[in-house]
Order: structure tokens, then C-alpha cells, then sequence
């Protein structure tokens, strides 16, 4: 296996006259033809004689596998894209995905693309009230649920009149379906051979995802079909993902890591993939990896550290031998992670850095390159990473200066706006730069360093929580008079939420508050939104202007200066 070539050989090499037509051609495409997602991702594998090779391995929780091949998936996908146009979804309506892991999840997001709907992944942890922000704001048509999820649903139907179906794939004969409610049995349904792929163009829009900023509820970040291009490339560049490897991204489709690279980079790229679904064991996921001989695995930093606490000796118990490349995204994956993954499976985690609004990796460690523990790599060709003066805006010339990411737009998964929100994706823009929200710095070698965000959002595990969605939903407990929440330190999730809250008259802080407080938010956001620490304070501080200074709480959970506050007094 060690004598296996990269796909891409020496990045060094690459990066000359590097032109996005390069994955254009390998995918068959010229400038002004339809591009269908769904269409590339099983009916051009059949069309290229891979209909017989497996495209889906699928474990649940109790062990039971369903595999599927890629004509299995393609005629599957047809139904399901057929029976949205017999319901009368039309293309461009947003249909959302909220269900666990099922293969019912990574086919209809297919089925959705292939008849020209716009496809709105949320992660099925997701409590009512995160579940109404995103459909509201979508005006979504149709969900596509699970059984234990519905009641959520049902909860706010009521206030959504543009959710028109509500539609369950795991009903049986047991349950009683309620308003606008229908049952899809997707292995019972009769397989549509013939389906005709709705023409989109580059710029149709294909999938919308929501992420967390700042400053008001998250916003959907709008992506086209024409992403394929950088996701097929970078899934091939980067992952390194070649015919015969068995592939493993243990991301949620929830989020983009779990579409770009858990759907659609792996599959239009005619790669087998496996997928578990359960929650984390360090046993469970060795036995897997041993079991399903999986080859490529790409991960993220928090679950790195879990099986690190775990210890090597566990490593020891299977035989790993298969894998032969890791990769790694989400948040910052710390150098002693690296070093032990090198200890424990005798390979490094390649570090990748990307984010929702990129669509695809842009700065990242390549298969035979040589790694800088710590550091996030080099930008990816194609992709011009800089990092720029917080004051000017002008890019930083001296090496070792820490600015603010930036990127030159205008590579092909780039989103294209945030629904119904142009205002806030212009302000991402300076000087011709889409600022990506974070800092780093850049070494002489051209390594790009990772700092921190820029902003408010909290990364707990990888995942973006935005602080106004927290404190919005801590201001519907009763007791809450104010609140404001943010990052702290945690060994394993980077960060964990922490919030401030101060009381109405007539409540005090007990035990038995604070739990319900925590229990009030994971129900109605979600458990990574969940404060871990609720700390009971009489007043926050503000600007003059009355906004709540964070930043000075947040300084003060890290031990670091809480700098000049002089300009957030006069903010
Ligand atoms: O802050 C950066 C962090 O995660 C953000 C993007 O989050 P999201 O849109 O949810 O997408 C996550 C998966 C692509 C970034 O702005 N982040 C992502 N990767 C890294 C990272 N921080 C440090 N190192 C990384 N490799």
C-alpha cells in the first residue's frame, strides 16, 4: 500500500497554470452545460460501469448493514426525486432532511437535487425551536422526516403554512399519520428506472445550509450545482480518494462536512463509502474500521482527542492495518493530536480548514507533504489564502503576523448568497476579499497557522453555535431577565457554551435552576447549544449603547487581557 501514488503527486507541481477546467474536463462538463448533482452522483457512475460497485455501506446502531450499489442508488434516487414531482414540489422550492443517519438521509438529498429542488440538511438533534428558525426562514415546502423526530414537527406546524408536506420514511402500518402528514417507504417503493434530471445549470441553486454568525438567528448559506467541481477535486486531491478505497466520513449531513465530503465529493468520484450510524465509542468505531477494512478516514479534532483519552492500547485490540490516509476538519486540530494519531495508526490526521460559505476544502495538508504538527497546511490550488491587516484590509506582507483569512472569491463551491440576507454576505467582503471570520498567521514556508475566530460564534466539537440563538432562547425561560452566552475552554471540545444569566425579581440561582435552565435550551436549540456552566451574575455588562460585552466575558473564561474596551463602550 505505501507505494501507492497520490492523486495529486506534488502539490508544488500543481500549482503552476493551475485551471478549475481540469476538473471540468474529468467530469465531462463545458462551460453552459447542465449540471445535475443528483444526476453525477449515480446515473454517470452507472453510465461509466460502475453500477455494480458498491456505492453505500450502512451500519446502524444495533449492527445491521444495508448496501447499496450505485444502479441501486440511482433508481432510488429517481423514485424519490419522481414522487416530489407527483406531490407538486416545483425546482427551486427548499425540501428539507431531518433524520438521523438512515440510507433514507443521503438518498433523498439526492432525490431533492435530481428533480431541481433545493436540498436543506438539519441535524436531526435539533430541538423545535432551532427546527422553526431554519424552516421559517427557508419558507420550506416539505420535510423529510423519521418517526422520532415528527413530534417536533408537529409542534410547530402550526406557524409554518409553507410546509406543505410533512413526509415520514420509516412509518408502518402502526402509525397514524396527522396533518399533511404522508408515509415514503423507500425500499418498498417501486424502483424508477427512467428519471429525467432536472437541467440545472452551474448556477441553479442546489444545496442551502444553515450556519451560526454573531449577530442574529443563523443564516442559510446558498450553494449551485456548480460546487461539484471543487468538491470532486479536493475529494481527490486531498482525501486522496482512489477506486478501490473504502471511504469513512464520520461527519452528519447536518452539517456541510457530511454533504460535501460525506455525499457528494466521495460519490461523484464513484468511491464506496461506509456509514455509521451511532454515536461515538472508541471500541465501536475501531471494530468498525476493522470490520468494513475502511481505508480513507476523515474525522475532526474533537473525536481525535476522545479516542486519544482512550488510549493506544485499545488501537492494539484491532487490526487497522487497512487504513492508509486520514484527514481531519472542524476545528483546531492541536499538534499532540497529530503526533499520536502517528502513534496510534502509524499515519497523521491531515489537517483540513474550510468552513460552510467555502463549500469545499480550501487551506490543507496533502497527501506527501511534509506536516507541521498544529499547522492547517497550505491553500489549496486554485484557492488565493492570505491573511490581511485588521485594519487596512491589505494583505500582510511580514511572515509570522497574525490578520484576519481571507480568500480571493471566485472558486466553484463558493456560496452565492445567504437566503434573503445580500446585506450580510456583502459585509463579508473587503477589498475584493471574502473574510472567512477567523485569524492566523502565515509561516515563512508559506503554512497557514490558525488562531481563533474573529467573532462570537462558539465552536463546541466542531460545530457552530451562534450566541444571539442562545441568549434569544434563554430569554424564553421565565426566570431569565438577561443573558449573554459564551465560549470556555473545554480539554475535549475546544470549547463548550457558558452562559451568563441574570434573574427577574423573584427567582433566585439554585442547583435545580440551572439544570432546568440547561434542559430548557437543550430541548428547544440543541445539546451542543446546551450552556455546560450557567453562571448566576446580577447584571452584564454593556456598551453605552446597551449591547452586552461578550467579548470581556469571553476574555475572562481564557485568562486572557481583556483589551481595549473603549471602543465597545462607544460601540
Ligand atoms: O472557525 C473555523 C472552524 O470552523 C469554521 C467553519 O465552521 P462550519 O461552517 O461549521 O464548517 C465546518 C466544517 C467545514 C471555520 O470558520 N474550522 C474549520 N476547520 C478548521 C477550523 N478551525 C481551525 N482549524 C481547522 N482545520
Amino acid at each position: 500500500m505505501s507505494e501507492r501514488k497520490s492523486n495529486i503527486g506534488s502539490y508544488e507541481q500543481r500549482l503552476p497554470n493551475f485551471d478549475w477546467s481540469l476538473a471540468e474536463q474529468e467530469l465531462g462538463y463545458k462551460k453552459g452545460d447542465k449540471i445535475n448533482i443528483g444526476w453525477y452522483l449515480s446515473d454517470r457512475n452507472c453510465q461509466k460501469g460502475l453500477g455494480m460497485k458498491l456505492a453505500l455501506i450502512h451500519e446502524d446502531h444495533l449492527g445491521n448493514v444495508r448496501r447499496y450499489t450505485f444502479n441501486d442508488m440511482r433508481v432510488m434516487t429517481n423514485a424519490i426525486a419522481l414522487y416530489l414531482q407527483k406531490l407538486g414540489v416545483q425546482p427551486g422550492e427548499r425540501v428539507c432532511i431531518f433524520m438521523d443517519r438512515a440510507p433514507e438521509l443521503y438518498f433523498t438529498f439526492q432525490g431533492i437535487l435530481k428533480m431541481g429542488a433545493v436540498a436543506q440538511p438539519l441535524f436531526s438533534a435539533f430541538g423545535d425551536e432551532s427546527l422553526f428558525t431554519r424552516l421559517d426562514n427557508a419558507k420550506t415546502t416539505a420535510i423529510f422526516t423519521q418517526k422520532k423526530h415528527v413530534a417536533k414537527v408537529r409542534k410547530i406546524l402550526g406557524t409554518l403554512p409553507a410546509l406543505r408536506h410533512i413526509i415520514i420514511v420509516d412509518a408502518d402500518e402502526s402509525t397514524t399519520l396527522k396533518d399533511r402528514e404522508l408515509a415514503y417507504n423507500m425500499e418498498k417503493q417501486p424502483r424508477v428506472e427512467q428519471f429525467d434530471a432536472y437541467p440545472s445549470t452551474a448556477e441553479t441553486p442546489s444545496v442551502l445550509h444553515y450556519t451560526s454568525g454573531t449577530t442574529g438567528q443563523p443564516k442559510g448559506a446558498q450553494h449551485v450545482h456548480y460546487s461539484i467541481i471543487s468538491q470532486y477535486l479536493t475529494t481527490k486531491w486531498v482525501l486522496d480518494l482512489q477506486p478501490d478505497d473504502i471511504y469513512w466520513c464520520n461527519a452528519d449531513p447536518g452539517w456541510v462536512t457530511g454533504t460535501s465530503y460525506g455525499i457528494i465529493g466521495p460519490w461523484v468520484a464513484g468511491i464506496t463509502q461506509v456509514v455509521l450510524d451511532a454515536g461515538f465509542s472508541a471500541e465501536r468505531w475501531y471494530q468498525f474500521i476493522e470490520k468494513h477494512k475502511i481505508t480513507v478516514w476523515y474525522s475532526a479534532p474533537t473525536a481525535i482527542r476522545l479516542l486519544m483519552r482512550e488510549g493506544t492500547d485499545i488501537v492494539r485490540k484491532y487490526n487497522l492495518k487497512s487504513l492508509r490516509h486520514l484527514a481531519s476538519v472542524g476545528e483546531p486540530l492541536n499538534a499532540e493530536a497529530v503526533i499520536w494519531s502517528k502513534e496510534a495508526f502509524g499515519l497523521f490526521f491531515h489537517d483540513s480548514y474550510w468552513q460552510t460559505e467555502t463549500g469545499s476544502i480550501v487551506i490543507t495538508n496533502y497527501p506527501g507533504m511534509t506536516i507541521k504538527p498544529g499547522s492547517m497546511g497550505k491553500p489549496f490550488p486554485g484557492i488565493t489564502a492570505t491573511v490581511l491587516d485588521t485594519k487596512t484590509f491589505e494583505p500582510i506582507q511580514k511572515s509570522g503576523t497574525v490578520g484576519l483569512i481571507a480568500l480571493k472569491p471566485g472558486w466553484p463551491s463558493m456560496f452565492r448568497t445567504y437566503w434573503n440576507n445580500q446585506a450580510v454576505y456583502d459585509s463579508k467582503f473587503k477589498n475584493g476579499w471574502y473574510l472567512c471570520g477567523d485569524r492566523a498567521s502565515i509561516d515563512p514556508d508559506g503554512y497557514f497557522w490558525f488562531v481563533g475566530r474573529d467573532d462570537d460564534v462558539i465552536n463546541t466539537g466542531g460545530h457552530l453555535v451562534g450566541p444571539f440563538e442562545i441568549e434569544s432562547a434563554l430569554l424564553e425561560h421565565p426566570a431569565v431577565a438577561e443573558s449573554a452566552a459564551v465560549g470556555k475552554p473545554d480539554p475535549v471540545n475546544m470549547e463548550v457554551v457558558k452562559a451568563f444569566v441574570a434573574l427577574k425579581p423573584g427567582f433566585e440561582p439554585s442547583d435545580d435552576l440551572d439544570l432546568e435552565i440547561m434542559n430548557f435550551i437543550r430541548k428547544k436549540l440543541s445539546p451542543l447549544a446546551m450552556p455546560q456552566e450557567i453562571e448566576f451574575v446580577k447584571s452584564l455588562p454593556k456598551t453605552r449603547s446597551g449591547k452586552i460585552m461578550r467579548r470581556m466575558l469571553r476574555a475572562k473564561e481564557w485568562g486572557e487581557e481583556i483589551g481595549d474596551t473603549s471602543t465597545l463602550e462607544n460601540d
